[in-house]
């Protein structure tokens, strides 16, 4: 009676600090900010001069002065107190809209596999320095397990891969833990630094990272399938030995080629982790297969070459890049039935 009562009055937020992205829940709201994680700060003065999409156009184009500043680095939290400017100005900005007066807000926040104990506390610190009144820490992988709406409460084995720009997680979970697990420090980001190195070696030209991004999201391919029309684009960069602009076309076939080491490392590691699982949920993972999630599991074919490579179906999840969020604001809406999700504190 009394927790429903407090469940009543308290006001409840999901935090998914990502790598690229922030995301925010507001319990019975839904979805309220996704904007990228990038502050651009005044080092003058330490103003705020924008977040979002807005601070992250400025990258490469400030000033001295200026500062574009990306505080989670492989999904951990490098600039503490820029993180901390990052949600309060994300809280403040929900907040403007629904109250007159701020409520201190229990965080559900998500947590990468593998951290350490001090790097698991400092997601609490941030929280509670960002104004929460209390935190609670989901493992990511589980979050977006729950976002996918995978039975992860049966005695059966739910694979999860959830890649999103700094990390890549594979977890396998079952009775609402996880069996076993995996963390790369290889994810989205890493497609981009093959794709500026391949370009730099073969063309001698220097890109950018927003252009190495729009290559991937445009034509890049993990799987090049035989009838397949080859997907043209045309790039510009800094030509290394002039150090003028110039303009090349490039193909599928070279960004897939490029994209090589990073893909092979990926695979190797969920064929691995498909090899640790227990025999007793190894059939439950032939069967059922494996979920991919993040926003990086929009790359074109990852799927069909993980699924390929792997041999075990893969299912890709609708709307990958909130799995996590959608986890969170599910746990927030059915705390009593999902609350066993929750990890203990770095205090306890
Ligand atoms: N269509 C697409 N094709 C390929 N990659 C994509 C596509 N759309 C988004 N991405 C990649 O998804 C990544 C962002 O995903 P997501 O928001 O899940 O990451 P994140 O949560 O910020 O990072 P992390 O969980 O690793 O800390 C970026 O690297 C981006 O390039
Ligand atoms: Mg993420």
């Amino acid at each position: 009676m009394f927790s429903k009562l407090f469940s009543h009055f308290s006001y409840n937020l999901g935090l998914d600090l990502g790598t690229a992205n922030t995301q925010l829940y507001e319990q019975k709201k839904g979805l309220v900010i996704n904007w990228p994680t990038v502050i651009a700060v005044n080092t003058r003065n330490d103003q705020i001069l924008s977040v979002g999409k807005r601070a992250e156009a400025m990258s490469g184009k400030t000033p001295p002065y200026i500062q574009v500043i990306k505080p989670i680095d492989h999904g951990v939290i490098s600039d503490f107190e820029i993180t901390e400017k990052l949600i309060k100005l994300s809280i403040n900005k929900i907040q403007q809209k629904t109250f007159n007066f701020s409520p201190r807000p229990v965080i559900f926040a998500s947590l990468p596999l593998g951290v350490t104990e001090v790097e698991k506390k400092s997601v609490e610190d941030v929280a509670i320095q960002s104004g929460a009144r209390t935190v609670y820490l989901i493992e990511q992988p589980m979050a977006a397990a729950i976002g996918a709406r995978l039975s992860i409460k049966e005695p059966v084995g739910n694979f999860i891969v959830e890649m999103g720009a700094g990390l890549t997680q594979i977890a396998v979970i079952s009775l609402e833990g996880i069996v076993t697990s995996k963390s790369l420090p290889i994810a989205g980001q890493s497609f981009n630094n093959n794709i500026i190195l391949h370009i730099r070696e073969k063309f001698n030209l220097l890109l950018g990272n927003q252009v190495a991004e729009e290559i991937k999201i445009k034509i890049g391919n993990a799987l090049l399938i035989d009838q397949q029309e080859t997907q043209k684009m045309k790039i510009k960069g800094q030509d290394l030995l002039t150090g003028l602009p110039k303009e090349i076309s490039i193909i599928d076939k070279q960004i897939n080629e490029a994209m090589q080491p990073t893909l092979k490392i990926i695979t190797e590691a969920i064929k691995d982790s498909i090899e640790l699982v227990p025999a007793s949920l190894t059939a439950d993972i032939y069967e059922r297969g494996i979920v991919l999630s993040g926003g990086s599991s929009l790359l074109k074919n990852l799927d069909k070459l993980i699924s390929q490579q792997c041999g075990v179906p893969v299912h890709l999840i609708d709307d990958p890049a909130t799995a996590v969020i959608r986890g969170l604001g599910y746990i927030i809406e059915d705390f009593d039935n999902l609350k066993n999700v929750i990890v203990p504190s770095a205090c306890d």
